[in-house]
C-alpha cells in the first residue's frame, strides 16, 4: 500500500513597506505600546499603501511561492485564495490575482473563513488534488485588514496589519506507509452560533456597505485555547502521531496570549512555537502562511519535519492541518 499526499511544494509571502508601531498608533489613539505589547505581544504591523488592494498582495506572494516552486503560472491550474477583505464584493479576488498573474487557464474562488482561511484553502486544496479537480494548487491568504478597522476604536484597531503568504501545492510522489511528505490529515470546524462575537457592522446584503470589525475580544479569548486544542487533538487522533512526534507548531497570530495558551495546554514546548504576531500583528487569512514562509525562509522548517498549522476566527471558524514538510 502506497499513499499520496498533497505536499506544499514552496512558500512565499509579502508585507506591503509601510510599517506602524505601537508608538505611532498611540498618537492618534488613547493606548501605548506597554499595553499593545503586554495584552497581545504586538509590537508592529504593516499597512497596505493607497492603491494597493489585496488582489496586489495575494499576486505578490503568489509570484514568490511560484519562483520558489521553480514553476510558471501555466503550471498552476487553479488558485484559492483566502481572505476576509476581497478588493470588491465580487468578482472573487482569486480572479483579479488570476488576471494580475496572466493565467487565462484553469479555475480561481474565493474562500470566506477568515483568521482560519487559509488552514481552509490547504484542506480545500488537498481534496481538490487527491480527487483529480486540480493537478497544481496556488494557495493563498492575503488580507487589507486595515481597510476594514475602526481607527477610532482601540479594542481592535491595534490588533491587525495587512500581508499575505502563499503555497504551492501538489501530490507528492508515492511512499510507504508513514513515508509520505505533504498534509496527512485536517480538521475544520465552525459554529455559526458565534458569528456576533467577531464579525463586520455591515455587508452588502444587509447594509449596502462594507463595515467595520466588531469584536467581544474577552469571549473570543474564552473560547480560542479550547477550539484549538479541540483541532489538533482531532488531528493527532487521525494520524496517530503526538505532541512529541511534533518538529514546528506554527499558529495563527492573533494573540501571543492565545498561543501561549494553546501551546501551554497542548504541551508543546516554546522552543517549538513559530511567533510572527510581533512583527505583523494579526493578517486574518494571510497570518499562517507568512509564519510558515518566516520559518521556512530562515531554516527553522526543514524538509522531512512535522509540522502543525492551525487558525482560529470570525464565524466562529477553526481549523488544523498536520504536515510533512
Ligand atoms: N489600549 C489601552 N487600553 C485598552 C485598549 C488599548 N488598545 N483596548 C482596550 N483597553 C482598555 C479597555 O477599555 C478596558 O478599560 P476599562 O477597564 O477602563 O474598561 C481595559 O483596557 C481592559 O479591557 P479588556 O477588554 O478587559 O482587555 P483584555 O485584557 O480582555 O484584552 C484583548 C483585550 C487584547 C482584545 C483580549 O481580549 C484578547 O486578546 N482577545 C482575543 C481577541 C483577539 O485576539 N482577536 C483577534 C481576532 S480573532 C482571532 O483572530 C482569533
Amino acid at each position: 500500500m502506497t499513499e499520496k499526499h498533497s505536499i506544499l511544494r514552496s512558500v512565499g509571502a509579502y508585507l506591503p513597506a509601510r510599517i506602524l508601531t505601537n508608538d505611532e498608533l498611540a498618537k492618534t489613539v488613547d493606548t501605548s505600546d506597554e499595553w499593545i505589547v503586554q495584552r497581545t505581544g504586538i509590537r508592529q504591523r504593516h499597512i497596505a499603501a493607497e492603491g494597493e488592494n489585496t488582489s496586489d498582495l495575494a499576486a505578490a506572494a503568489g509570484r514568490k511561492a511560484m519562483e520558489n516552486a521553480g514553476v510558471g503560472i501555466e503550471d498552476i491550474d487553479l488558485i484559492i485564495v483566502a481572505t476576509t477583505t476581497p478588493d470588491m464584493t465580487f468578482p472573487a479576488t482569486a480572479a483579479v490575482v488570476q488576471q494580475k498573474l496572466g493565467m487565462h487557464h484553469g479555475a480561481a474562488f474565493d474562500i470566506q473563513a477568515v483568521c482560519s482561511g487559509f488552514v481552509y484553502a490547504v484542506a480545500t486544496a488537498d481534496s481538490f488534488l487527491k480527487n483529480g479537480l486540480a493537478r497544481r494548487v496556488l494557495v493563498i491568504g492575503a488580507e487589507a485588514t486595515s481597510r476594514i478597522l475602526d481607527w477610532t476604536d482601540r479594542t481592535t484597531c491595534v490588533l491587525f496589519g495587512d500581508g499575505a503568504g502563499a503555497a504551492v501545492m501538489e501530490l507528492g510522489k508515492d511512499a510507504g506507509p508513514g513515508e509520505a511528505r505533504g498534509v496527512l490529515a485536517s480538521s475544520l470546524r465552525s459554529d455559526g452560533h458565534f458569528w456576533n462575537k467577531l464579525y463586520t457592522d455591515g455587508g452588502p446584503s444587509s447594509t449596502q456597505s462594507v463595515g467595520h470589525v466588531r469584536m467581544e475580544g474577552k469571549e473570543v479569548f474564552k473560547h480560542a485555547v479550547g477550539m484549538i486544542t479541540d483541532v489538533v487533538h482531532n488531528v493527532f487522533e487521525a494520524t496517530g502521531y503526538g505532541v512529541d512526534d511534533l518538529d514546528w507548531f506554527v499558529p495563527h497570530q492573533a494573540n501571543k496570549r492565545i498561543i501561549d495558551g494553546a501551546g501551554v495546554k497542548l504541551g508543546i514546548p516554546p522552543e517549538k512555537v513559530v511567533i510572527t504576531v510581533d512583527r505583523h500583528a494579526n493578517t486574518s487569512a494571510a497570518s499562517v502562511p507568512l509564519a510558515l514562509y518566516t520559518a521556512v525562509a530562515d531554516g527553522r522548517i526543514k524538509r522531512g519535519d512535522l509540522v502543525m498549522i492551525e487558525a482560529m476566527g470570525g464565524g466562529f471558524t477553526w481549523g488544523a492541518s498536520l504536515i510533512r514538510w
